[in-house]
């Protein structure tokens, strides 16, 4: 028997290890679930506590008072408009915590650590990556060739954890998911959602289905993060002795298209996608833009054999999806649809249009290694597709979709 504590419970990937230990009382009798908010129920074995990440650690160790647990699983998120600004919230919210349990004494039961992060460990929002992507690629980390990459908060919460651990004999673990396909209300990454509600009003609008992003990598590889499958991941590394000390990729383990992808979302929807997507004028305004001077792949550059070919990553929308979200005739059709199906309004502007827009309009692959987890013995896989079909039956349930069938 086990106790857990999962900080960020209502989030994408936090609420699904909830719902992943929650399923076995016998194994985990006791499961704290710590956000600020409450959204929706958890099993009965699930105590949910508020707390407030940002606070001082005094006032954390107040709000965390009797609550112990040999497992710790971290996947709070908070988002800043610099990586600066993430670094520093993401990485306090993370040290205060740590703080507040030693101040409690909790830390003391404490047998493990599983830290929730994701691919931007290998730069996937700066621009083209090595591929496939491997655990042991480098960090890029700035100073001597490297200065021109961003901070990434993800290395600062790795050190953070890992020198809390050392210094208490406790295990820790990270995931690096890439792409989360799953339920979240009210969050700041939300791929399903945002491409449920696109496809439905543009269906409402009376048009084919017109991928919003990058032609490049339409016909390019995507590897996505089933959130469900990824709470399952964190079950078996948070108890699997090999685990400990290690980071792990973790994606679904099929390597996905849109190309594939897209014409099923448009069949999910009772659509076409529209024959000549890529060519023909649409009534959306496109966007281009460079990311990052320096491509992530460019520290390969030199042992590959790529010198001098390696250049700065694109982001290319066909619709801009920001744009898109903001013109009258997709707001009225949002709500004409809304009214005639009693979808709930307000989940339009929770949905993540830049996000969206990201990550369609990234113009190079994304290929994530599951070899390491593999080797240890991981055999968990979900088909992306059904990940996605999946996630859009709970948001009809959710009212955030109108019903499909
Ligand atoms: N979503 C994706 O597509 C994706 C992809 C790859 C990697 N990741 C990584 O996965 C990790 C988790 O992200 P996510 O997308 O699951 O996050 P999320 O859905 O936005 O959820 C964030 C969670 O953190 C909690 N939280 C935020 N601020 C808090 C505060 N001040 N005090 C207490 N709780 C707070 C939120 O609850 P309240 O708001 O109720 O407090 C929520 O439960 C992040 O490192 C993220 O970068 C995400």
């Amino acid at each position: 028997m086990s106790s857990a504590i999962v900080v960020g419970a209502t989030g994408i990937l936090g609420r699904e290890i909830v719902l992943q230990l929650g399923k076995s009382p016998d194994k985990w009798p006791t499961i704290y679930a710590l956000s600020r908010s409450k959204k929706g129920d958890f099993p009965p074995t699930v105590r949910q506590t508020s707390i407030d990440l940002t606070g001082s650690t005094t006032e954390m160790a107040q709000n965390l008072q009797g609550v112990t647990a040999e497992y710790v699983f971290f996947a709070a998120y908070l988002q800043k408009d610099t990586e600066q600004a993430n670094w520093d919230v993401n990485g306090d919210m993370l040290q205060n915590f740590l703080n507040a349990l030693e101040t409690t004494g909790a830390a003391s039961s404490l047998k493990r650590i599983v830290l929730v992060t994701g691919c931007k460990q290998y730069g996937v929002h700066l621009g083209p990556v090595k591929n496939p992507m491997l655990e042991t690629d480098p960090w890029l980390r700035g100073g001597g060739d490297r200065t021109s990459f961003p901070p990434n908060f993800y290395y600062r919460q790795q050190d953070i954890v890992r020198d809390f651990c050392e210094t208490k004999e406790v295990g820790w673990t990270v995931t690096y998911a890439n792409d989360v396909v799953g339920f979240a209300r009210g969050n700041f990454m939300n791929l399903a959602t945002s491409v449920g509600i696109y496809a439905a009003v543009e269906k409402e609008l009376g048009h084919d289905l017109v991928f919003p992003g990058s032609e490049r990598f339409y016909s390019g590889f995507d590897s996505l993060t089933d959130a469900g499958l990824h709470a399952r991941f964190c079950e078996w590394a948070a108890l699997e002795p090999r685990a400990a000390g290690e980071a792990f990729n973790v994606v679904n383990g099929d390597v996905e298209s849109w190309q594939n992808l897209w014409p099923r979302v448009a069949e999910r929807f009772g659509m076409m996608v529209k024959p000549d997507q890529f060519v023909a004028g649409y009534g959306g305004e496109s966007s281009s833009s460079q990311l990052a001077d320096v491509a992530p792949l460019s520290v390969f550059a030199e042992k590959a054999g790529l010198e001098g070919r390696v250049v700065p990553g694109r982001l290319e929308q066909r619709v801009d999806l920001v744009k898109w979200s903001q013109r009258e005739d997709v707001r009225k059709a949002w709500d004409s649809l809304t009214t005639r199906e009693g979808l709930d309004k307000k989940a339009f502007e929770e949905a993540t249009w830049s996000f969206l827009g990201f990550v369609l309009g990234r113009a190079y692959d994304l290929v994530v290694s599951m070899s390491k987890a593999r080797a240890l013995g991981w055999t968990g896989y979900k088909d992306t597709w059904t990940a996605i079909s999946d996630v859009f039956d709970k948001l009809e349930e959710a009212k955030v979709l109108p019903k499909t069938r």
